[in-house]
Protein backbone atom coordinates (compact mmCIF):
# COMPACT_ATOMS: atom_id res chain seq x y z
CA UNK A 1 0.00 0.00 0.00
CA UNK A 2 1.40 3.07 -1.17
CA UNK A 3 1.59 5.85 1.83
CA UNK A 4 2.63 8.76 0.13
CA UNK A 5 -0.30 8.40 -2.84
CA UNK A 6 -2.84 10.01 -0.58
CA UNK A 7 -0.09 13.05 -0.16
CA UNK A 8 1.14 13.06 -3.16
CA UNK A 9 -1.04 16.12 -4.06
CA UNK A 10 0.95 18.13 -1.72
CA UNK A 11 4.21 17.79 -4.21
CA UNK A 12 1.69 18.80 -7.23
CA UNK A 13 0.56 22.22 -5.04
CA UNK A 14 4.09 23.18 -5.25
CA UNK A 15 4.20 23.11 -8.82
CA UNK A 16 1.57 24.75 -8.77
CA UNK A 17 2.36 27.98 -6.82
CA UNK A 18 5.60 27.75 -9.31
CA UNK A 19 3.32 28.64 -11.66
CA UNK A 20 0.74 31.40 -9.64
CA UNK A 21 4.39 32.76 -8.46
CA UNK A 22 4.93 33.93 -11.99
CA UNK A 23 1.71 35.58 -12.74
CA UNK A 24 0.93 38.88 -10.77
CA UNK A 25 -2.19 38.37 -9.83
CA UNK A 26 -3.84 39.54 -6.44
CA UNK A 27 -6.35 37.33 -5.00
CA UNK A 28 -9.59 39.03 -5.11
CA UNK A 29 -11.48 35.95 -4.31
CA UNK A 30 -14.85 36.58 -2.85
CA UNK A 31 -15.06 35.76 0.84
CA UNK A 32 -18.43 33.66 1.98
CA UNK A 33 -18.77 32.43 5.56
CA UNK A 34 -19.18 28.77 4.48
CA UNK A 35 -15.74 27.97 3.65
CA UNK A 36 -14.89 24.75 6.14
CA UNK A 37 -11.01 24.69 7.56
CA UNK A 38 -8.46 23.71 5.76
CA UNK A 39 -5.14 21.87 6.37
CA UNK A 40 -1.80 23.61 7.19
CA UNK A 41 1.34 22.60 5.38
CA UNK A 42 2.99 21.50 8.51
CA UNK A 43 0.20 18.68 9.15
CA UNK A 44 0.81 17.08 6.24
CA UNK A 45 3.73 14.49 4.95
CA UNK A 46 6.63 15.55 3.37
CA UNK A 47 6.21 14.30 -0.15
CA UNK A 48 9.53 12.38 -1.02
CA UNK A 49 9.48 12.86 -4.50
CA UNK A 50 8.49 16.73 -4.90
CA UNK A 51 6.66 17.04 -8.14
CA UNK A 52 7.48 20.68 -9.30
CA UNK A 53 5.78 20.58 -12.63
CA UNK A 54 2.80 20.12 -14.20
CA UNK A 55 3.19 16.67 -16.63
CA UNK A 56 5.09 17.40 -19.66
CA UNK A 57 2.32 15.95 -21.46
CA UNK A 58 -0.16 18.50 -20.51
CA UNK A 59 -0.24 22.20 -22.28
CA UNK A 60 1.38 25.13 -20.90
CA UNK A 61 -1.41 27.33 -19.35
CA UNK A 62 -2.51 29.93 -22.13
CA UNK A 63 -3.48 32.36 -19.48
CA UNK A 64 -1.26 32.53 -15.90
CA UNK A 65 -4.14 35.26 -14.53
CA UNK A 66 -4.94 33.41 -11.53
CA UNK A 67 -7.25 34.46 -8.27
CA UNK A 68 -6.32 31.69 -5.72
CA UNK A 69 -4.31 32.49 -2.97
CA UNK A 70 -0.60 31.04 -2.71
CA UNK A 71 -0.50 30.09 0.54
CA UNK A 72 -2.56 26.99 2.51
CA UNK A 73 -5.10 28.96 5.52
CA UNK A 74 -4.66 27.76 9.23
CA UNK A 75 -5.93 24.76 10.37
CA UNK A 76 -5.01 21.36 12.42
CA UNK A 77 -6.97 19.06 10.39
CA UNK A 78 -6.14 17.17 6.59
CA UNK A 79 -10.06 17.09 5.90
CA UNK A 80 -8.72 16.74 2.22
CA UNK A 81 -7.20 13.88 1.63
CA UNK A 82 -10.46 11.86 2.95
CA UNK A 83 -12.38 12.81 0.13
CA UNK A 84 -10.00 11.43 -2.43
CA UNK A 85 -10.77 8.04 -0.52
CA UNK A 86 -15.17 8.81 -0.70
CA UNK A 87 -14.55 8.58 -4.07
CA UNK A 88 -12.44 5.93 -4.88
CA UNK A 89 -10.42 4.31 -2.24
CA UNK A 90 -9.24 1.10 -3.86
CA UNK A 91 -8.14 3.23 -6.83
CA UNK A 92 -6.33 6.20 -4.18
CA UNK A 93 -4.22 3.59 -2.26
CA UNK A 94 -3.76 1.18 -4.79
CA UNK A 95 -5.42 -1.78 -3.11
CA UNK A 96 -7.06 -4.86 -4.85
CA UNK A 97 -10.86 -4.60 -5.17
CA UNK A 98 -12.21 -6.80 -2.17
CA UNK A 99 -13.67 -9.75 -4.40
CA UNK A 100 -16.92 -10.09 -3.22
CA UNK A 101 -19.23 -7.40 -3.39
CA UNK A 102 -19.40 -4.83 -0.26
CA UNK A 103 -21.79 -6.89 2.19
CA UNK A 104 -24.35 -4.45 2.67
CA UNK A 105 -24.79 -4.49 -1.81
CA UNK A 106 -27.10 -7.25 -1.29
CA UNK A 107 -29.56 -5.30 0.56
CA UNK A 108 -30.87 -3.64 -2.31
CA UNK A 109 -31.59 -4.57 -5.74
CA UNK A 110 -32.05 -1.56 -7.81
CA UNK A 111 -28.31 -1.12 -8.27
CA UNK A 112 -27.21 -3.51 -10.39
CA UNK A 113 -23.66 -2.77 -10.13
CA UNK A 114 -20.99 -5.45 -8.92
CA UNK A 115 -17.78 -5.69 -7.74
CA UNK A 116 -15.34 -2.14 -7.28
CA UNK A 117 -18.29 0.55 -7.65
CA UNK A 118 -20.57 -1.40 -4.96
CA UNK A 119 -17.07 -0.48 -3.10
CA UNK A 120 -16.93 2.89 -3.35
CA UNK A 121 -18.94 5.30 -1.07
CA UNK A 122 -20.43 7.36 -3.64
CA UNK A 123 -21.93 4.87 -5.13
CA UNK A 124 -24.58 4.15 -1.83
CA UNK A 125 -24.08 7.55 -0.27
CA UNK A 126 -23.69 9.91 -3.54
CA UNK A 127 -21.64 12.54 -5.09
CA UNK A 128 -23.81 15.05 -3.19
CA UNK A 129 -23.99 13.16 0.31
CA UNK A 130 -27.35 12.98 0.62
CA UNK A 131 -28.25 9.48 -0.49
CA UNK A 132 -31.33 8.55 -1.31
CA UNK A 133 -32.92 11.97 -0.83
CA UNK A 134 -30.28 13.51 -3.46
CA UNK A 135 -29.09 13.01 -7.03
CA UNK A 136 -28.88 9.14 -6.53
CA UNK A 137 -32.61 8.75 -4.99
CA UNK A 138 -33.73 7.77 -8.68
CA UNK A 139 -31.64 6.32 -12.03
CA UNK A 140 -29.44 3.70 -12.30
CA UNK A 141 -27.52 4.68 -9.39
CA UNK A 142 -30.52 4.27 -6.42
CA UNK A 143 -29.75 2.18 -3.93
CA UNK A 144 -32.15 3.51 -1.31
CA UNK A 145 -29.29 4.23 1.16
CA UNK A 146 -29.08 7.07 3.29
CA UNK A 147 -26.71 9.56 2.78
CA UNK A 148 -24.14 11.10 4.86
CA UNK A 149 -24.43 15.02 5.69
CA UNK A 150 -25.55 13.82 9.38
CA UNK A 151 -21.85 13.19 9.76
CA UNK A 152 -21.06 16.99 10.44
CA UNK A 153 -23.15 16.80 13.79
CA UNK A 154 -21.55 13.29 15.04
CA UNK A 155 -18.45 13.34 17.04
CA UNK A 156 -14.73 11.33 15.64
CA UNK A 157 -15.55 8.38 18.05
CA UNK A 158 -18.91 7.74 16.52
CA UNK A 159 -18.24 8.24 12.65
CA UNK A 160 -14.74 6.07 13.49
CA UNK A 161 -17.45 3.41 14.85
CA UNK A 162 -19.15 3.71 11.62
CA UNK A 163 -15.79 3.19 9.21
CA UNK A 164 -14.73 0.11 11.64
CA UNK A 165 -17.35 -2.37 11.73
CA UNK A 166 -18.30 -1.11 15.15
CA UNK A 167 -21.97 0.33 14.52
CA UNK A 168 -22.73 -2.26 11.69
CA UNK A 169 -20.86 -4.89 10.74
CA UNK A 170 -21.69 -4.63 7.53
CA UNK A 171 -20.03 -1.20 7.07
CA UNK A 172 -16.46 -2.62 7.75
CA UNK A 173 -13.59 -0.93 6.40
CA UNK A 174 -11.22 -1.59 8.45
CA UNK A 175 -9.50 -4.43 6.85
CA UNK A 176 -8.75 -2.03 3.46
CA UNK A 177 -8.00 1.01 5.24
CA UNK A 178 -4.68 1.40 8.00
CA UNK A 179 -5.56 3.72 10.94
CA UNK A 180 -4.67 7.03 9.45
CA UNK A 181 -6.62 6.25 6.65
CA UNK A 182 -9.38 6.02 9.13
CA UNK A 183 -8.56 8.91 10.50
CA UNK A 184 -8.79 11.04 7.30
CA UNK A 185 -12.12 9.40 6.38
CA UNK A 186 -13.66 10.56 9.72
CA UNK A 187 -11.78 13.98 8.91
CA UNK A 188 -13.59 14.04 6.24
CA UNK A 189 -16.78 13.12 7.06
CA UNK A 190 -17.01 15.94 9.93
CA UNK A 191 -15.28 18.69 8.19
CA UNK A 192 -15.05 18.29 4.31
CA UNK A 193 -18.72 17.86 3.56
CA UNK A 194 -20.62 21.04 1.95
CA UNK A 195 -24.73 20.60 0.80
CA UNK A 196 -23.92 21.73 -2.54
CA UNK A 197 -27.86 22.81 -2.69
CA UNK A 198 -26.95 26.08 -1.85
CA UNK A 199 -25.32 26.46 -5.33
CA UNK A 200 -26.83 23.25 -6.95
CA UNK A 201 -30.51 22.84 -8.23
CA UNK A 202 -32.28 19.83 -8.53
CA UNK A 203 -32.60 20.32 -12.67
CA UNK A 204 -28.79 21.00 -12.47
CA UNK A 205 -28.71 24.40 -12.91
CA UNK A 206 -25.99 26.31 -10.76
CA UNK A 207 -27.53 29.69 -9.13
CA UNK A 208 -25.14 32.46 -7.15
CA UNK A 209 -21.79 31.36 -9.16
CA UNK A 210 -20.00 34.41 -11.40
CA UNK A 211 -19.15 32.69 -14.57
CA UNK A 212 -16.32 35.58 -15.28
CA UNK A 213 -14.14 35.04 -12.27
CA UNK A 214 -15.40 31.12 -12.71
CA UNK A 215 -13.29 31.65 -16.31
CA UNK A 216 -10.35 33.68 -14.81
CA UNK A 217 -10.48 30.88 -12.18
CA UNK A 218 -10.73 28.06 -14.72
CA UNK A 219 -7.95 29.49 -17.52
CA UNK A 220 -5.13 30.04 -14.47
CA UNK A 221 -5.58 26.82 -12.88
CA UNK A 222 -7.68 23.95 -14.58
CA UNK A 223 -6.96 24.67 -18.42
CA UNK A 224 -3.22 23.89 -17.76
CA UNK A 225 -4.42 20.16 -17.90
CA UNK A 226 -8.01 20.13 -19.76
CA UNK A 227 -7.13 22.48 -21.77
CA UNK A 228 -9.62 25.88 -22.49
CA UNK A 229 -12.22 23.95 -23.82
CA UNK A 230 -11.58 21.37 -21.21
CA UNK A 231 -11.56 18.74 -23.95
CA UNK A 232 -7.90 17.90 -23.47
CA UNK A 233 -8.58 14.88 -21.35
CA UNK A 234 -11.16 12.76 -22.37
CA UNK A 235 -12.61 10.73 -19.42
CA UNK A 236 -15.03 8.81 -21.13
CA UNK A 237 -13.76 6.87 -24.79
CA UNK A 238 -14.37 7.56 -28.69
CA UNK A 239 -17.85 6.93 -28.81
CA UNK A 240 -18.91 8.67 -25.62
CA UNK A 241 -16.31 11.42 -24.77
CA UNK A 242 -16.48 12.53 -21.28
CA UNK A 243 -14.59 16.20 -20.92
CA UNK A 244 -14.95 18.90 -18.08
CA UNK A 245 -18.16 20.56 -19.61
CA UNK A 246 -19.90 17.00 -19.55
CA UNK A 247 -19.32 16.79 -16.35
CA UNK A 248 -20.13 20.06 -15.49
CA UNK A 249 -23.31 20.00 -17.07
CA UNK A 250 -24.23 16.05 -16.44
CA UNK A 251 -22.81 15.74 -13.11
CA UNK A 252 -22.16 19.04 -11.26
CA UNK A 253 -22.45 17.29 -8.18
CA UNK A 254 -19.61 15.05 -9.31
CA UNK A 255 -17.67 17.74 -10.67
CA UNK A 256 -18.07 19.51 -7.04
CA UNK A 257 -16.78 17.05 -5.29
CA UNK A 258 -13.62 16.65 -8.45
CA UNK A 259 -12.51 20.12 -8.21
CA UNK A 260 -12.71 20.19 -4.26
CA UNK A 261 -10.44 17.31 -3.59
CA UNK A 262 -9.14 16.10 -6.80
CA UNK A 263 -9.17 12.88 -8.88
CA UNK A 264 -8.10 9.54 -6.80
CA UNK A 265 -4.23 8.78 -8.11
CA UNK A 266 -3.73 11.68 -10.30
CA UNK A 267 -2.13 14.71 -10.70
CA UNK A 268 -5.09 16.49 -10.52
CA UNK A 269 -5.36 19.70 -7.66
CA UNK A 270 -7.90 20.28 -4.77
CA UNK A 271 -8.94 23.68 -5.13
CA UNK A 272 -9.66 23.59 -1.57
CA UNK A 273 -6.15 22.57 -0.60
CA UNK A 274 -5.11 25.67 -2.36
CA UNK A 275 -6.89 28.12 -0.77
CA UNK A 276 -10.11 28.45 -3.21
CA UNK A 277 -13.26 29.30 -1.26
CA UNK A 278 -17.04 27.82 -1.90
CA UNK A 279 -17.54 30.54 -3.89
CA UNK A 280 -14.79 30.19 -6.47
CA UNK A 281 -15.66 26.38 -6.32
CA UNK A 282 -19.32 27.68 -7.74
CA UNK A 283 -17.61 30.10 -10.18
CA UNK A 284 -15.86 27.76 -11.97
CA UNK A 285 -18.60 25.05 -12.58
CA UNK A 286 -21.16 27.84 -13.14
CA UNK A 287 -18.19 28.33 -16.26
CA UNK A 288 -17.31 25.15 -16.63
CA UNK A 289 -21.46 24.31 -17.76
CA UNK A 290 -20.65 26.80 -20.72
CA UNK A 291 -17.74 24.60 -21.71
CA UNK A 292 -18.46 22.20 -24.42
CA UNK A 293 -19.67 18.76 -23.66
CA UNK A 294 -18.86 16.67 -26.76
C1 LIG B 1 -22.60 -0.78 -0.16
C2 LIG B 1 -23.05 0.53 0.18
C3 LIG B 1 -22.19 1.37 1.09
C4 LIG B 1 -20.89 1.73 0.90
C5 LIG B 1 -19.94 1.33 -0.20
C6 LIG B 1 -20.58 2.61 1.97
N1 LIG B 1 -21.65 2.78 2.78
FE1 LIG B 1 -21.79 4.00 4.38
N2 LIG B 1 -23.62 3.26 4.79
C7 LIG B 1 -24.32 2.39 4.02
C8 LIG B 1 -25.58 2.07 4.66
C9 LIG B 1 -26.66 1.14 4.11
C10 LIG B 1 -25.60 2.78 5.89
C11 LIG B 1 -26.67 2.72 6.98
C12 LIG B 1 -26.46 1.41 7.71
C13 LIG B 1 -27.27 1.26 8.97
O1 LIG B 1 -28.22 2.03 9.18
O2 LIG B 1 -26.92 0.38 9.79
C14 LIG B 1 -24.35 3.54 5.92
C15 LIG B 1 -24.01 4.41 6.93
C16 LIG B 1 -22.93 5.27 6.87
C17 LIG B 1 -22.69 6.34 7.80
C18 LIG B 1 -23.60 6.74 8.95
C19 LIG B 1 -24.59 7.77 8.41
C20 LIG B 1 -25.62 8.21 9.40
O3 LIG B 1 -26.10 9.35 9.28
O4 LIG B 1 -25.98 7.42 10.30
C21 LIG B 1 -21.54 6.95 7.42
C22 LIG B 1 -20.88 8.14 8.06
C23 LIG B 1 -21.05 6.25 6.25
N3 LIG B 1 -21.93 5.24 5.94
C24 LIG B 1 -19.89 6.57 5.56
C25 LIG B 1 -19.37 5.81 4.53
C26 LIG B 1 -18.06 6.01 3.94
C27 LIG B 1 -17.10 7.12 4.28
C28 LIG B 1 -17.89 5.04 3.01
C29 LIG B 1 -16.69 4.74 2.15
C30 LIG B 1 -15.48 4.41 2.84
C31 LIG B 1 -19.11 4.27 2.99
N4 LIG B 1 -19.97 4.74 3.92
C32 LIG B 1 -19.35 3.23 2.12
C33 LIG B 1 -23.93 1.89 2.80
C34 LIG B 1 -22.66 2.02 2.27
C1 LIG C 1 -2.28 19.12 -12.90
C2 LIG C 1 -3.27 18.77 -13.86
C3 LIG C 1 -4.73 19.06 -13.52
C4 LIG C 1 -5.28 20.24 -13.09
C5 LIG C 1 -4.58 21.53 -12.77
C6 LIG C 1 -6.70 20.00 -13.01
N1 LIG C 1 -6.98 18.71 -13.38
FE1 LIG C 1 -8.82 17.89 -13.45
N2 LIG C 1 -7.98 16.09 -13.85
C7 LIG C 1 -6.65 15.88 -14.14
C8 LIG C 1 -6.44 14.46 -14.38
C9 LIG C 1 -5.12 13.82 -14.75
C10 LIG C 1 -7.70 13.85 -14.22
C11 LIG C 1 -8.03 12.36 -14.36
C12 LIG C 1 -8.36 12.04 -15.76
C13 LIG C 1 -8.64 10.57 -15.90
O1 LIG C 1 -7.70 9.82 -15.90
O2 LIG C 1 -9.82 10.21 -15.95
C14 LIG C 1 -8.65 14.90 -13.90
C15 LIG C 1 -9.99 14.70 -13.67
C16 LIG C 1 -10.93 15.71 -13.58
C17 LIG C 1 -12.36 15.52 -13.50
C18 LIG C 1 -13.08 14.20 -13.35
C19 LIG C 1 -13.15 13.33 -14.52
C20 LIG C 1 -13.91 12.06 -14.21
O3 LIG C 1 -13.36 11.00 -14.45
O4 LIG C 1 -15.04 12.13 -13.72
C21 LIG C 1 -12.92 16.76 -13.47
C22 LIG C 1 -14.41 17.09 -13.41
C23 LIG C 1 -11.85 17.72 -13.50
N3 LIG C 1 -10.66 17.04 -13.57
C24 LIG C 1 -12.01 19.09 -13.46
C25 LIG C 1 -10.98 19.98 -13.17
C26 LIG C 1 -11.18 21.36 -12.81
C27 LIG C 1 -12.51 22.06 -12.75
C28 LIG C 1 -9.94 21.87 -12.55
C29 LIG C 1 -9.60 23.24 -12.06
C30 LIG C 1 -10.24 23.63 -10.82
C31 LIG C 1 -8.96 20.81 -12.76
N4 LIG C 1 -9.64 19.68 -13.13
C32 LIG C 1 -7.61 20.96 -12.62
C33 LIG C 1 -5.66 16.82 -14.16
C34 LIG C 1 -5.81 18.12 -13.71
Amino acid sequence: MNKSKVFSLAGLLLGVFLLIGCSTATPTRSETGTQPPVVSPEQMDTPTAVDTQVPTEMQEPTIVQVTVETQLPDSNVDYISGGLLYDNWMKQLEVETPAEDQPLWKTQTTNTRSGKDTWRCKECHGWDYKGLEGAYGSGSHFTGFKGVLDSVSMTEDELLAWMDGSENSEHDFSGYFQEAELTLIVNFLKYGLFDTAAYINSDKSVSGGDGSNGKLLYNGLCAACHGEDGRFINFGDEDEPEFVGTIASDNPWEFWHKASFGHPDSQMVSVLRIGWSIQDIADVLTYSQTLPTE
